[in-house]
């Protein structure tokens, strides 16, 4: 970190969980048609019109690679009771695909059919930020939100809505 900066890793780490924020599992497809997927809490809505979003991605990722080349990838939104998914997604160890119902919207990116709601994109940028890939896509498609609440990220650890 930068000589000037007054908190450690540790602390900004702290600061950045007490800021909730939903769970993604972002998806795309390399040239042999394989699907790859990473687990985000990076995703952000960025333009309405024309409609735009973003996620961040690691440069340490796994599949960073994959995805830094990728012209598409379809954002799936997790609901509650998803921790496995977006655990299996969170690790290298185990990231397949098998026993995962997906459906193709407009790019071919796997959407899975138990997603919260899943937002197809073209990329239409890259900006490379400090260790992370800023990725911008365009939305060509989407799948509705079904009726259920989201799976949540908190402090380091998942949680759910309390109304
Ligand atoms: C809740 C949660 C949020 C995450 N958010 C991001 C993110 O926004 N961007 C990112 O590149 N990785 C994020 N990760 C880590 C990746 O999922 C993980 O690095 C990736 O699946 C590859 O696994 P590896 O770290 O074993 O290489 C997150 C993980 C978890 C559990």
């Amino acid at each position: 970190m930068h000589g000037e900066q007054i908190f450690s890793a540790d602390e900004f780490r702290g600061a950045l969980g007490a800021f909730a924020t939903g769970i993604a599992v972002v998806t795309t497809r390399d040239g042999t048609g394989r699907g790859r997927a990473i687990t985000v809490n990076s995703f952000s809505s960025v333009s309405l019109d024309p409609p735009l979003i973003l996620f961040c991605l690691g440069k340490e990722a796994f599949h960073y690679e994959g995805f830094a080349e990728a012209e598409a990838f379809a954002v799936n939104l997790l609901a509650a009771g998803q921790e496995a998914l977006s655990n299996r997604f969170a690790s290298e160890a185990e990231d397949g695909f098998e026993d995962l119902e997906t459906e193709s919207l407009a790019t071919g990116s796997p959407v899975f059919r138990e997603s919260l709601a899943a937002l197809d994109c073209r990329r239409e940028a890259a900006h490379e930020a400090g260790d992370h890939l800023i990725l911008i896509g365009r939305v060509a498609a989407l799948k509705a939100p079904r009726a259920a609440d989201p799976l949540l990220y908190f402090r380091g650890g998942y949680a759910g809505l309390t109304r």
